[in-house]
């Protein structure tokens, strides 16, 4: 009988995390940026290397960038998720496309690979990425691409990351009064077209995007020391909760490592709590329901 009762009870906790879970996630997203998602526009690349430092050998203003991902369901960081960030350099212009970026309506690509790279997620659900300040280009706002890729394969012989599904992409939006200043440095400076602002700018208006709050590394030395800011990417879908989900850090081993058939973590600990605070709450139901059976 306790045996059935107790087995009574976590079929009701389990079915109960899921709604705990969402009423944590909305309290924490208050104070984070859940990038909405937009269109990965026309300079996506789907190879992409696997490394913190993106800049190569593009001059601007350093840029620290922690990406955070969570599940929108559970607010749980997801571990060894892909983030992939691609951007203009300080003159508008694209690796892979050149060409294309320099309005010579040319689309054929180059194999150029600035300012582009992909990290998986740590333990904490956080990948960090060194770039530069982008500049900006005609008709749109100064912005980051983003997307976010679970369940992928890493090859680290290759340096690949692939077969993964896709679970956001987005676009990362910039102050327009920090860009001011940015524009007034050098290589930016050099710069000449109009540039287009947040205000006009019909992704950055069409979707509630929040823009990053972006600090000096230094704020005694300002924009000299570079710039650090932290994101949220909140992705849904992909979440496989199971008390039974123990995820590995995936490290380089042979040629080629499958990253985490789960990449949702929750700990078992968290559920437990919940399980806890749940059987206290039905208790007294439980209780009546009990005693009605026993005195049949
Ligand atoms: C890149 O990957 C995305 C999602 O996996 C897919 O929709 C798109 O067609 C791919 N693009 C190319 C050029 O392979
Ligand atoms: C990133 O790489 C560039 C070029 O190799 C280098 O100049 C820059 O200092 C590096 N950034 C960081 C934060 O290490
Ligand atoms: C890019 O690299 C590929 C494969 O190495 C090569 O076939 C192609 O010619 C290169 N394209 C350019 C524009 O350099
Ligand atoms: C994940 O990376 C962030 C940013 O570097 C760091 O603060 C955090 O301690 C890391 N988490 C783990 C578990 O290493
Ligand atoms: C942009 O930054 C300026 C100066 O710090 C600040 O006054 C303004 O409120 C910010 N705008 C937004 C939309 O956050
Ligand atoms: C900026 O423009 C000046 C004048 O045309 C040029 O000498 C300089 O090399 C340019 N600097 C960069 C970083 O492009
Ligand atoms: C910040 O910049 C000031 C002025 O350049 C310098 O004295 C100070 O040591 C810097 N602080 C850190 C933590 O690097
Ligand atoms: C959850 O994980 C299990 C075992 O790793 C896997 O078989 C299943 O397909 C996953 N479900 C989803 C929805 O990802």
């Amino acid at each position: 009988m306790l045996t059935i009762a107790i087995l009574v009870l976590c079929l009701i906790c389990a079915s109960q995390n899921g709604v705990l879970g969402s009423e944590r996630c909305r309290r924490a997203t208050s104070t984070c940026i859940l990038t909405p998602e937009t269109t990965e526009g026309p300079y996506s690349w789907n190879t992409t290397l696997m490394r913190q430092n993106i800049s190569e050998d593009r001059l601007g203003i350093p840029f620290r960038l922690y990406a955070t991902v969570t599940n929108i369901n559970t607010c749980e960081p997801i571990v060894n998720a892909a983030i992939e960030i691609w951007h203009c350099d300080a003159l508008g212009i694209y690796s892979h496309f050149i060409q294309a970026s320099s309005n010579t309506q040319n689309p054929k690509s180059d194999n150029s690979t600035y300012l582009r790279g992909m990290q998986l997620t740590n333990a904490s659900g956080v990948a960090t990425f060194d770039t530069i300040y982008p500049g900006w280009y005609t008709g749109r706002a100064t912005h980051i691409h983003v997307r976010v890729h679970l369940n992928g394969v890493y090859v680290t012989s290759t340096g690949y990351y692939s077969d993964g599904s896709l679970v956001k992409t987005g676009q990362l939006f910039f102050n327009d009064s920090l860009t001011d200043l940015v524009a007034q440095q050098s290589p930016y400076s050099n710069h000449t077209i109009t540039r287009t602002l947040n205000s006009v700018d019909t992704i950055y208006q069409s979707s509630s995007i929040t823009l990053m709050n972006i600090q000096y590394v230094n704020s005694t030395s300002g924009i000299s020391s570079g710039f650090i800011t932290s994101v949220t990417l909140g992705v849904s879908g992909s979440s496989n909760v199971s008390a039974s989900t123990t995820t590995t850090t995936t490290t380089a081993s042979t040629s080629s490592t499958v990253v985490s058939s789960s990449a949702t973590k929750i700990s078992v600990t968290t559920i437990s709590l919940h399980c806890a605070y749940l059987y206290l709450q039905i208790l007294p139901i439980f209780y009546v329901v009990f005693s009605a059976f026993l005195s049949r």
